[in-house]
């Protein structure tokens, strides 16, 4: 079968492919595995009460589930819930924006894959790119540009602990710096939180980031999928939610408990809301009703944010305390840093010791059932190979939403290995 360039591209062996391949594909049944790969977030009873409350109304309600499951949506989504999702914005956080500055995806992921290859390849003539400006990124990204080579990142600064936390930041010279010297770049992009890391980028560094799309006359993209109103999974304070018309956010009902049921809201200035809206219908003609419908209620009355706030950051915040905890027993003694955990449901383990690349730790890891996620794969976008900085191949994404005895078990294993291999 001969492919054309961008099937090449994009069928080829990438991170994410083989971090889904994980979450799907069962290990040798004798074995027993311990889920700490993956970007699955736990089932919160909470939350899952709510949607069954809505589903339960919409399968009573005269013939109102035949009439959801028979009919497409718009391409820019169904009307209710966009309707929901702008007032909702506008009356909570006096947002100026109305049912044209939103559009609705089959989840982020690919509101992400039409954002990112709106804004980059090639235009009159000229191959546009992405800066990502704070490498590690999420590993989802890596492999998206449709063109070759169209991605370009600042590697983050980062600062030590005596506790034996760090925390990346904006090396913002150099952000700037890039800009001035670019004028191909075609947006920003980042997570917020940041997957892996789970860094939460303050409130001063993104509007420092807002501020220069706004001079560059190039948008801010920021990936919302852990952030604020919902699911909320941030610990810290210094963050608010945040839009402006430089700024396109991406949102998703993923991690407040519909993964399955692909949802992605994104809100942005009305030519990019339309721009998605119109690929969309090229690409998948309309999104996922299901989402839409069990959430548009909870939206608009604001129980799906008062359960972001007082469901699920409490359930995570619980469980990222545990995960750091046996961090902590386990390694004791060790060289090693925990990524200051500041919101998504990842851990990101810095093992400086490390003797061999991450890549090879994983394999022998997942050989004893434990499955994480390599650090090489958040670290893309430079031309210098390998990735220009220190923690590129000595770092572990840790899911710690599972059950709390297999991370505890997984986190033990990794430590004890990780000895050997010091
Ligand atoms: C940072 C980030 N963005 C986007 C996604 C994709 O989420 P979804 O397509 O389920 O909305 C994920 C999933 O793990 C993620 O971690």
């Amino acid at each position: 079968m001969q492919l054309s360039d961008f099937g090449k591209k994009l069928t080829s062996r990438s991170g994410i492919l083989q971090l889904m391949d994980d979450i799907g594909r069962p290990l040798p049944a004798s074995l027993k595995t311990y889920p700490l790969g993956g970007g699955n977030p736990a089932r919160v009873k909470e939350t899952e009460a709510l949607y069954r409350r809505e589903m339960e109304r919409i399968l009573s309600t005269d013939d109102e589930f035949e009439n959801i499951i028979s009919h497409y949506d718009a391409p820019q989504g169904r009307t209710k819930f966009i309707e929901a999702v702008a007032s909702f914005f506008r009356k909570e956080y006096g947002w100026n924006i109305t049912e044209e500055n939103i559009a609705v995806t089959n989840g982020s992921q690919s509101a992400m894959f039409y954002l990112l290859n709106l804004f980059s390849g090639t235009a009159e003539g000229r191959k546009k790119t992405i800066l990502f400006p704070l490498m590690p990124e999420y590993i989802g990204y890596a492999d998206q540009g449709i063109e070759e080579d169209t991605f370009r990142s600042v590697a983050a600064k980062c600062t030590y602990y005596p506790d034996r936390t760090m925390k990346y930041s904006l090396d913002k010279e150099a952000v700037e710096k890039y800009l001035c010297e670019h004028d191909e770049v075609g947006a920003i992009a980042l997570s917020r939180p940041t997957n892996p890391s789970g860094n939460v980028l303050t409130d001063d560094e993104i509007n420092m980031l807002s501020s220069l799309a706004h001079m560059h006359s190039i948008p801010l993209i920021i990936d919302n999928a852990y952030g604020l109103p919902f699911p909320d999974i941030i610990f810290t304070d210094n963050a608010a939610p945040i839009w402006n018309e430089d700024i396109v956010l991406s949102m998703s009902l993923s991690k407040i408990g519909l993964p399955a049921i692909r949802t992605g809201i994104i809100i942005a200035r009305k030519e990019i809301a339309t721009a998605l809206s119109n690929l969309n219908a090229i690409a998948a003609l309309a999104s996922c009703t299901m989402g839409q419908v069990l959430s548009e209620r909870l939206i608009a009355s604001g129980e799906l944010v008062k359960a972001a706030k007082e469901y699920v950051r409490p359930f995570y915040k619980a469980k990222a305390e545990k995960a750091e905890s046996c961090i902590r027993k386990y390694f004791e003694g060790t060289e090693y840093y925990i990524h200051k955990i500041e919101g998504s449901i990842f851990l990101w383990l810095y093992l400086p010791s490390l003797k061999i690349p991450t890549l090879e730790f994983y394999s022998l890891l997942m050989d004893k059932g434990v499955v994480t996620v390599p650090g090489e794969y958040f670290f893309f976008g430079s031309e210098s190979k390998p990735y220009p900085h220190e923690h590129y191949d000595k770092c572990l994404r840790l899911n710690y939403s599972g059950p709390d005895d297999l991370t505890d078990e997984g986190i033990r294993l990794i430590s004890q290995l990780y000895r050997k291999y010091s």
